[in-house]
């Protein structure tokens, strides 16, 4: 069974300030944590603080990283190694965001190179992939999605695809309020299943959550949940206030 993950991705929104007063106010809501996995993610200043807020608050909430640079330590002004990620206390961090590719021109043959090394060195990797507009209206959104996923994942190990979770994003709907239909998310996802199944096996094709992310909102986030390859939520915009992240991750009561 593969329990349901919802991931906040605050992008470069919320202070430290913010973070704390938003985590603080997680506290005091009902949240059962043993049906749901929460992650947020904030930006590389707030990792630390929140990731101590949360042990203290002993709430199962994982803290995760929204990028990372592939080497330890240098000459790299203005990036972010892993170890100092870990060392901030997050447990995962997300690769391959289409603001990544698109914005600073990430590859997936670098994006492949950090997940390795995130994946070695035990952190898990939210790895989000998906198509931009004008190649859903060609009609190779599949192989795109695909492609992606192929290459992004190249030598990965059997043993470490288990601390994958893949994020599908259609680039045409983050941040526009345009969602794919249950449907089209659901068929896309059947299909990553399926790839996975077969650059895998069937067990890893069954296990590995398959997020689905672009303006996921309190008022659409149960019935792309009911669908069968949905195991999940990566979302932006409606994660930044506490009562709307609430909802989300209590969509069954919605
Ligand atoms: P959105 O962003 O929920 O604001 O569309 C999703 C994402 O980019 O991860």
């Amino acid at each position: 069974m593969r329990r349901p993950l919802i991931a906040a991705n605050w992008k470069m929104n919320l202070t430290v300030e913010d973070g704390e007063k938003f985590i603080t106010a997680l506290f005091t809501e009902d949240i059962d944590y043993n049906i749901v996995d929460v992650v947020i993610a904030p930006s590389f200043t707030s990792l630390y603080p929140l990731s101590n807020l949360v042990m203290k608050g002993h709430a199962p909430i994982a803290i995760a990283a929204q990028n990372m640079y592939v080497e330890q330590d240098g000459a790299y002004t203005g990036e972010v190694s892993i170890s100092m990620i870990k060392g901030a206390g997050a447990t995962q961090v997300i690769l391959g965001h289409s603001e990544r590719r698109n914005i600073f021109g990430e590859t997936d043959s670098f994006i492949n190179k950090k997940v390795k090394i995130a994946l070695n060195s035990g952190l898990g990797v939210i790895l989000c992939v998906g198509e931009k507009e004008e190649e859903r209206d060609a009609k190779v959104e599949v192989e795109v999605v695909l492609s992606q996923v192929g290459k992004c994942l190249k030598d990965v190990s059997y043993d470490d695809i288990n601390n994958i979770v893949i994020a599908y994003e259609p680039v045409w709907a983050i941040g526009t309020g345009k969602t794919a239909s249950s449907d089209d998310a659901e068929c896309m996802h059947k299909r990553i299943r399926a790839f996975i199944k077969q650059m895998y096996n069937t067990e890893i094709s069954e296990s590995i959550k398959i997020l689905y992310g672009g303006s996921v909102k309190p008022g659409n986030v149960k019935e792309l949940m009911s669908m069968e390859d949905i195991d999940g939520a990566l979302v932006g915009g409606a994660s930044l206030k506490v009562e709307s992240f609430i909802k989300l991750i209590n969509f069954k009561n919605n």
